[in-house]
């Protein structure tokens, strides 16, 4: 296939996280080598993020590494997935297990893409966008509350304003630490309950920015717990949620199988699980010192079983 004067080699993947593994990954690198592609062969990652995580990692091990360029097709993975360097595909053991910091030399994000995303992947990518207004940008927090009607109707213009902003605050954290020793960790709000969510109910069940969603109004309910923001932030923040048609109450799984599942949550450092709580809404911090008795009280708080 000739694009613009250049030889294009179409290489098509099966979809879905479960096509995400060693087999897929080589089946890119037999395209590569049957069709001789040399170290100067870009890349070019074309779907949703585990078309990028598992492009990015051939990009990163094919010949020691040849120059790699997204175009993210879905919100989260134009949001999130796409920038920062990232890349992994999973082992039966354990999800992104295996993988590689790789940057791509660019990031191309279509907003026409997103009129054919399913409506739920589409609330996905909201959740991510949300965090960013959450953990560190009050005043794109207070954009969102504003337009967030717009960014459900799928308009164009909000749609890139709010990719843009995102990546703009995903840049500047992994800039300051890309290999994730301190504050990008602070990308992870929410994501330690909404992890145990996504296994607890099975992988599969809740798409990944659902998940998120409702760790983050369990994260909030434990700052409030905790005495750091006030009832009217945790209303704020499962307001905003609610809005981008997410979940905002957590599965009752239970405080033993919470605290379980979080046990085997890969940001635990030294057998104590770090948290990302919030200061106010608008900026997070991560710790590890923090009541266990609120914790069990927020996971064990009735609304959690209804
Ligand atoms: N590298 C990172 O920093 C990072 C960050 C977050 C998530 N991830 C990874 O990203 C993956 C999740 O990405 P995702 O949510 O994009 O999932 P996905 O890639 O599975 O895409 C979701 C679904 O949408 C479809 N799709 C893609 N673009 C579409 C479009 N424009 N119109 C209609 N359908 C479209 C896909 O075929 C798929 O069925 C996970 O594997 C996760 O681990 C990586
Ligand atoms: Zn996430």
């Amino acid at each position: 296939m000739k694009a613009a004067g250049a030889e294009c080699i179409p290489i098509v993947l099966p979809d879905g996280e479960s096509y995400k593994n060693w087999e897929t990954l080589n089946r890119v690198f037999d395209a590569l080598l049957s069709n001789r592609c040399e170290r100067s062969t870009p890349l070019i990652a074309l779907g949703g993020g585990v078309i990028g995580d598992i492009t990015g990692f051939a990009a990163a091990s094919y010949q020691r590494g040849v120059p790699f360029i997204q175009i993210p097709t879905t919100l989260l993975a134009q949001v999130d997935s796409a920038v920062g360097g990232k890349t992994a595909i999973n082992h039966p053991l354990g999800k992104n297990m295996i993988g590689a910091f790789y940057q791509p030399r660019a990031v191309i994000a279509d907003m026409d893409t997103l009129h054919t995303l399913p409506a739920r992947e589409l609330a996905a990518g909201l959740a991510e966008i949300i965090k960013y207004g959450l953990i560190r940008d009050p005043e794109f927090l207070t954009w969102l509350e504003h337009n967030i009607d717009r960014l459900n109707a799928r308009e164009p213009e909000a749609l890139a304003y709010a990719v843009e902003r995102s990546c703009q605050n995903k840049a500047e954290v992994v800039a300051n630490d890309e290999r994730e020793t301190g504050g990008r960790a602070l990308l992870n709000f929410g994501h330690t309950f909404g992890h145990a969510i996504e296994a607890g109910m099975g992988y599969g069940q809740w798409l990944h920015g659902e998940a998120v969603a409702a760790g983050m109004v369990l994260a909030a309910r434990f700052s409030e717990k905790l005495g750091l923001i006030s009832a009217q932030d945790v209303r704020r923040t499962s307001e905003l949620l609610a809005r981008a048609k997410l979940p905002t109450e957590a599965p009752g799984l239970g405080v033993e199988r919470y605290l379980d599942l979080m046990g085997h949550d890969k940001k635990v450092e030294a057998g104590r699980i770090k948290f990302i709580l919030l200061r106010k809404a608008g900026e997070a911090f991560v710790t590890d010192q923090y009541d266990a008795a609120a914790l069990r009280a927020i996971l064990s708080e009735p609304a959690m079983h209804a």
